[in-house]
């Protein structure tokens, strides 16, 4: 199902798999489109199906990446590279090992310098010299935050260090052997920084995400709910699994176009 509401198209998929390969054919095309693209990349669990999906298109498509620059959202603080838990690694992991994208054309915040200004400004010097991000993917936090921008977020901000909500500490320790292991700190781009991207692609899966989905989707614009603010965003793509879209089949404000 395709729904466009306020700049922002939101498809409704049957299942994880389903989104996973939509939201594929959307990076996918861009890429194939302009293949000198600047795609900003995201972490968590949800969209590791769009990065075996990207997998697939270079591997039996032959789309290539080698012109592709990435620049992912954020990283933790302190983190080692080779850590199996920070997001250099799981980038390598679930997509750049397998894709043919150059080294030098990857960017993600180093978890290992303990100069965190210069860190900052320097993630947030690259992608200005870079032009600014054709296409970036988001997930969301189940407290609405997106990258690392927790609630309370200023939306100017820029690439900057961020302390993590208990929330989140929680909700990623599942990646961790103990909660204790996970960093209370993380390098993140700004909300600034996701606003000035061209193109925003958000994705979410599973019943956890359907409440969040309705703030942002439909709630007030507030910092307490950092997503929120890609209502003002001009050009949304939302991709939903059905689980995660359960509220927003309730609003009033879609029967119309449901039935
Ligand atoms: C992490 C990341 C976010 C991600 C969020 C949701 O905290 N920093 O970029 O969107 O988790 O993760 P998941 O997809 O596992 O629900």
């Amino acid at each position: 199902m395709r729904l466009k509401l306020n700049g922002i198209t939101i498809y409704i998929t049957e299942s994880y798999e389903e989104m996973s390969k939509k939201t594929a054919s959307i990076v996918l095309a861009q890429v194939t489109i302009k293949p000198n693209s600047i795609l900003g990349l995201a972490t968590g669990g949800t969209p590791i199906g769009l990065y075996k999906e990207m997998v697939y298109g270079y591997k039996s498509n032959g789309v290539d990446f080698s012109q592709v620059k990435t620049f992912n959202l954020d990283e933790y603080f302190p983190i080692k590279k080779d850590n199996e838990q920070s997001y250099a690694y799981y980038m390598n992991e679930k997509l750049f090992n397998h894709i043919n994208i150059s080294s030098e054309n990857i960017h993600i915040p180093n978890g290992e310098n303990v100069n965190t200004k210069e860190e900052c400004e320097s993630y947030n010097e690259q992608i200005y010299s870079c032009g600014g991000i054709d296409l970036q993917v988001l997930g969301i936090g189940n407290n609405g935050h997106i990258g690392f921008n927790e609630p309370d977020v200023s939306f100017e901000a820029r690439t900057h260090l961020v302390n993590l909500d208990q929330e989140t500490i929680e909700a990623n320790a599942r990646f961790f052997e103990s909660e204790e292991e996970v960093p209370r700190q993380a390098i993140s781009m700004g909300i600034g920084n996701i606003m000035h991207s061209r193109k925003i692609l958000l994705i979410a899966s599973g019943k956890s995400k359907a409440n969040i989905i309705s703030k942002t989707l439909f709630g007030d614009i507030s910092p307490n709910v950092p997503a929120s603010i890609l209502q003002l965003h001009n050009d949304v793509t939302v991709v939903l699994d059905q689980e995660a879209a359960e509220e927003i089949l309730q609003r009033e404000e879609l029967q119309e176009y449901i039935r």
